[in-house]
């Protein structure tokens, strides 16, 4: 089976849209008839809890300390404590999708993550299978049913779990918000980005023979504003004025910073590397999350022209991302 394609929505900031997209964008794929694995990687479970009820998100979280749990942390306990490899889960399907569900605990497995890049310099064998651990969660659980995309949801921060994912990556795409905030936490994508590459390059290049170790060659896919006011179809003023800024710094501290590493993680200055934008759809965005759909397929709150505009909207983003991976 070939490997999926896998995808990361990410930036370090709070709260701009990450699984949101990734839930959206993962149902307009399913709808071009790909298949979707949807990993919750975050500990705060918000894709797990966006897309599963309450009660069985509860089930889940009370048993994934034992061996028969269904959580990320059920998986990777073995390595955490030392004991084995990586332990088999069960997907769960959700509608068209599968999901390997969240788990709080994995703040636990991030601080040891720390650690284990610390024991990848010094070639420690343990360090560095707790470095690939997820990406052979998911490579096993592509052996089994043939995905077409893999998406992360991560949290928001730069630390040793977002490492391990993103080097884990082929693409990533960045959600930003359309304010001083989002312009800003662009070049610190950037540098880190560019820093943790290098740095597994060095990890790759001294590994013992036959050691697991991550691709590191996440290239960057585009970005996407998002939560934008409009007035009658277009970008209200205010999102518009920092919008020209983050088209600008899009380039100078993310692709330009990534193609001094290696020229094909980015595109050129030539290219706008913008993947579709998505308005602020207001409060149809939270009840399609208590539903647990996509924005589209939402019925309790039907506003029919919105779902449509979203429907085209985010098959556009599908559309882009068939294309170009
Ligand atoms: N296009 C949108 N229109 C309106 N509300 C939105 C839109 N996108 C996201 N939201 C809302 O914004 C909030 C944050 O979105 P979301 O949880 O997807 O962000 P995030 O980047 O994943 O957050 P975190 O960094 O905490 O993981 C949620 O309440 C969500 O419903
Ligand atoms: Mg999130």
């Amino acid at each position: 089976m070939s490997r999926p394609t896998r995808i990361t929505i990410f930036n370090h900031k709070g709260g701009v849209g990450k699984t949101t997209l990734t839930v959206n964008i993962a149902s307009a794929l399913a709808a071009r008839d790909k298949s979707v694995l949807l990993v919750d990687t975050d500990p705060q479970c918000n894709l797990t809890s966006y897309l599963l009820a309450d009660d069985i998100v509860d089930d889940l979280l009370d048993h994934s300390e034992d061996s028969s749990g269904g959580t990320i942390w059920t998986a990777v306990k073995p390595i955490f404590d030392r004991v084995g490899v990586g332990r088999h889960i069960e997907l769960i399907n959700v509608r068209d999708l599968a999901l390997v569900p969240g788990d709080i605990r994995l703040s636990e497995f991030e601080e040891f993550l720390g650690e284990a890049w610390t024991d990848s310099y010094k070639r420690r064998l343990g360090g560095l299978h707790a470095v690939s651990a997820i990406s052979n969660l998911v490579t096993n659980l592509s052996a089994e049913r043939q995905f077409d995309y893999v998406f992360f949801d991560t949290g928001p921060n730069i630390g040793p779990l977002n490492r391990v994912l993103l080097l884990d990556s082929d693409y990533f795409i960045i959600p930003v918000a359309c304010d001083l905030f989002s312009v800003r936490a662009l070049g610190t994508l950037g540098t880190t980005l560019a820093k943790w590459i290098i740095d597994v390059r060095t990890i790759s290049s001294i590994a013992p023979d036959g050691a697991p170790v991550l691709r590191g060659t996440p290239t960057f896919l585009g970005y996407i504003p998002q939560r934008y006011r409009v007035y009658g179809q277009t970008m209200a003023r205010q999102p518009t004025r920092y919008f020209r800024q983050i088209r600008r710094r899009v380039y100078t501290d993310v692709s330009s910073v990534l193609r001094k590493v290696d020229k094909n993680l980015a595109p050129p200055s030539t290219v706008d590397p913008k993947i579709g934008g998505v308005k602020d759809f207001a409060s149809l965005t939270q009840a399609a999350q208590r539903e647990g759909v996509a924005i589209w397929e939402c019925s309790t709150y039907s506003r029919p022209e919105e779902q449509e505009l979203a429907r085209r909207v985010f098959d556009e983003i599908a559309k882009h991302i068939v294309n170009e991976t």
